[in-house]
C-alpha cells in the first residue's frame, strides 16, 4: 500500500472527479473510498479516464473501499462490494474494510433511533467477516480489513477468523496518537492507516465540539514547520508516515494535493518526533457519539474498546 493516499470523505461529487484526476496525474497511487461517501461513481470516472489516457495502469493503483453499516451480515457483503465495484468501475479492490463495528438495519436512515440498530449479538462482526473472507477468496478484494476497531474487537475477530484482518483504519494524528492500538496491530501484523490526519475541519458542524483544538494551528507543529520551511500539514503527515502508518489526507485543491503528496519525502528528526509525540491528548474529532444516540445498543464507555 503506498504510504500516502488520497482521502475522499467529504469530497463533493462535483469536485472529486477533478481532484482524483489531478491527484493521479501528480503521482498519487492510493485512493481511499467508501460507499457511504456517496461519490464512488465520480471517483470511478476519474480512475477509468486516468487509465484510458495512459496516465496510470490499474495495477499501479491501490484502491480501498468500505462496507457500509447497513450491509453487515455474511450474505450482504458481496452484493455491497459488487455495487461499489460497479460504481468505481473496477474488477477488484486492493482493500475492502468493514467501515464500523456498527451493524444497522438495511433501511436505517439518519437520524438514527430505536429500530435502526442490530445489537452485536443479533448481528456479530464474525458473521460479517465471513462475507469479507468470501470476497477475498473470490479475488474481489485482494486484502480485507476493518476500520474503527479497538483492541478488544480485533482480539475477538482474530480468535475466530481463518483469514486475519490485514488493515485497521482509524483516526490518528498528534492529538490522538493511538500508541497502544498501533503497537497491538503491528504485533499482530495488522497494518494501520490513519484517517482525519489533518483534523477534518471540513466535517459537518453537528460532528464538531464547541472548543475544538485546531491541529493545523498547533504551536509546536507550527514551530517545526517554520524551522523546516514546510507547511503544518506536511509536518502532521510526515509524523504519521514515520511511524510506519499510511495516511490519507483529503483535499480537492490542486496546491494542497501536491503539498500533501510531497510530505512522503520529508523526514523529521528524532527530537521533532518526540516533541510531536508529547502532544497526545487522546482527543477524537470523530468521537462515535452519532452511534450512541438514544435507542442504540452502543455506549461511548465501551465503543472504542
Ligand atoms: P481542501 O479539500 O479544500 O484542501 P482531513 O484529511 O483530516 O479530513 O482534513 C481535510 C481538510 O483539510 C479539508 O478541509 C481540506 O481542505 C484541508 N486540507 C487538506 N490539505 C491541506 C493542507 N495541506 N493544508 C491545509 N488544509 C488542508
Amino acid at each position: 500500500m503506498p504510504i500516502l493516499g488520497l482521502g475522499t470523505w467529504k469530497s463533493a461529487t462535483n469536485e472529486v472527479y477533478e481532484a482524483v484526476k489531478t491527484a493521479i496525474k501528480s503521482g498519487y497511487r492510493h485512493i481511499d473510498c467508501a460507499a457511504i461517501y456517496g461519490n464512488e461513481k465520480e471517483v470511478g470516472d476519474a480512475i477509468r479516464e486516468s487509465i484510458a489516457e495512459g496516465v496510470v495502469t490499474r495495477e499501479e493503483l491501490w484502491i480501498t473501499s468500505k462496507l457500509w453499516n447497513n450491509s453487515h451480515g455474511r450474505d450482504n457483503v458481496i452484493p455491497a462490494l459488487t455495487k461499489t465495484l460497479t460504481d468505481l468501475q473496477l474488477d477488484y479492490l486492493d482493500l475492502y474494510l468493514i467501515h464500523w463495528p456498527v451493524p444497522l438495519k438495511p433501511d436505517a436512515a439518519f437520524p438514527l433511533g430505536e429500530g435502526s440498530f442490530y445489537t452485536l449479538e443479533e448481528q456479530p462482526v464474525s458473521d460479517t467477516w465471513q462475507g469479507m473472507e468470501a470476497a477475498y477468496e473470490k479475488g474481489l478484494a485482494r486484502q480485507i480489513g476493518v476500520s474503527n476497531f479497538g483492541i478488544k474487537k480485533l482480539e475477538e475477530l482474530l480468535e475466530t477468523s481463518p483469514v486475519k484482518p490485514m488493515v485497521n483504519q482509524v483516526e490518528l494524528h498528534p492529538y490522538l496518537s493511538q500508541t497502544a492500538l498501533v503497537d497491538y496491530c503491528h504485533a499482530q501484523n495488522i497494518y494501520v492507516t490513519a484517517y482525519s490526519p489533518l483534523g477534518s475541519s471540513d466535517r459537518p458542524e453537528q460532528m464538531k465540539g464547541a472548543d475544538e483544538p485546531v491541529l493545523l494551528k498547533d504551536d509546536t507543529i507550527s514551530k517545526i514547520a517554520d524551522s523546516k520551511g514546510i507547511s503544518t500539514a506536511q509536518v502532521l503527515l510526515s509524523w504519521v508516515k514515520q511511524r510506519g502508518i499510511s495516511v490519507i489526507p483529503k483535499s480537492v485543491n490542486p496546491g494542497r494535493l501536491a503539498q500533501n503528496l510531497a510530505a512522503a519525502d520529508i523526514t523529521l528528526s528524532d527530537e521533532e518526533m518526540h516533541q510531536i509525540n508529547a502532544l497526545n491528548r487522546d482527543r477524537r474529532y470523530i468521537d462515535g457519539s452519532f452511534w450512541t444516540v438514544p435507542g442504540s445498543p452502543h455506549s461511548l464507555d465501551t465503543f472504542w474498546d
